[in-house]
């Protein structure tokens, strides 16, 4: 028997490579290793209130390029939340073993309340709530997810283990959460500063469907500096020295020395580019010849190449209404068996068995 793993992503629209690098792949890649539930969460969206045509284009979209990315419906269970009606009855049981205290303590919902203080709704606070039932519901052991997360996954646990105390059972079982690797991937924004993020505007982001020109403009624009940082200037005979220095390895070379936009420039390269090209930038960067011009055309074509295939899929599967409403079915279908179990289980345990 495979370990169950369930994660899930807002249908915020398009998704950008950070989305994919940071989530969509792993989920890939659990699907070969894990009995997969992958989820697009509407539900979570309702907090803002989004426009009903606005939130089931997002839900198609979020579905097409999972579905693109090469999330595969044969191999994991693929689904939307709402179509799951057990979310919303468990959301409720749940709603009753969470407190205001520790509710309100969240991070992510403190967050909120100072970036949206005119929505802070009920359905806000109990936003770990409904993710911890997201998770229960499958008996999930893994749940991959950012460190932005994690705190969530923490709850989750505090939440099914009250569960178990409160009706005297060892029924949910304690989810961790997960990454590849040591530390999750972190994809730059094309601003300069920080990690890849649609709120810092739509220029700094690279969408999976963005056409090639759009993908050249958006890299030809990304901030870079005005060249490597040297404490001495190359008409100071003393920069020769430092360099010889560095070269025959008498003096460490400071690898601190670039600045967070030319490093993030580095960071892209080194997702799609060979390391051939990156070594080569590299050593121009040191040897103070840099032209990051030549280095944006570079990165660019790669990020075309790279990306070609997933937006051909996106245009391909957009066509194809009809696999779409067979995916959401057949997925929906596989998701309410197990939430179904799960719900009459706890249905029974709490002494809400309708016979
Ligand atoms: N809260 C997650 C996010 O904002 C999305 C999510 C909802 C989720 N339910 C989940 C992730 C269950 C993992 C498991 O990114």
């Amino acid at each position: 028997m495979r370990e169950i793993a369930v994660s899930g992503v807002r249908p915020t629209g398009k998704q950008h490579l950070g989305n994919y690098l940071g989530a969509v792949v792993n989920f890939v890649r659990m699907q070969e290793e894990y009995n997969g539930y992958f989820f697009i969460a509407d539900l979570h969206s309702l907090t803002t209130h989004p426009r009903a045509a606005d939130l089931q284009a997002n839900v198609r979209q979020t579905l097409i390029e999972y579905l693109a990315c090469g999330l595969d419906p044969d191999k994991c269970t693929l689904f939307v939340q709402s179509h799951l009606p057990q979310i919303s009855e468990l959301y409720l049981v749940f709603n009753m073993l969470a407190y205001l205290g520790e509710l309100e303590k969240v991070p992510t919902f403190k967050d909120k309340v100072r970036s949206q203080p005119e929505n802070v709704n009920a359905g806000l606070l109990t936003y770990p709530v409904l993710m911890a039932v997201d998770i229960l519901m499958h008996h999930a052991m893994k749940v991959p997810v950012g460190k932005d997360q994690m705190q969530h996954i923490e709850m989750t646990r505090n939440f099914g283990n009250r569960f178990n105390h409160v009706y005297g059972v060892e029924y949910f079982k304690e989810p961790v959460g997960f990454t590849y690797g040591d530390k999750p991937l972190s994809v730059p924004s094309l601003d300069g500063e920080g990690k890849m993020s649609k709120s810092k505007g739509e220029n700094t982001v690279i969408y999976l469907a963005d056409e090639p020109e759009v993908i050249r403009k958006k890299i030809m624009r990304a901030k870079t500096d005005s060249g490597p940082q040297s404490i001495f200037p190359p008409t100071d005979v003393r920069y020769f020295m430092t360099k010889a220095m560095e070269e025959t390895g008498a003096i460490k070379r400071n690898e601190n020395a670039k600045s967070e936009s030319v490093q993030n420039l580095f960071d892209l390269m080194g997702l799609v580019s060979k390391p051939e090209k990156i070594g080569f930038f590299n050593e121009q960067y040191d040897r103070h010849a840099i032209r990051y011009g030549e280095m944006k055309k570079e990165l660019a074509e790669d990020m075309v190449n790279y990306l070609t295939p997933i937006r051909e899929r996106i245009k391909e599967i957009s066509a194809d209404q009809a696999y779409l409403a067979r995916v959401m079915n057949e997925g929906g279908e596989k998701a309410r068996t197990s939430a179904g179990k799960t719900m009459s289980e706890v249905r029974e345990i709490i002494g809400l068995k309708s016979s």
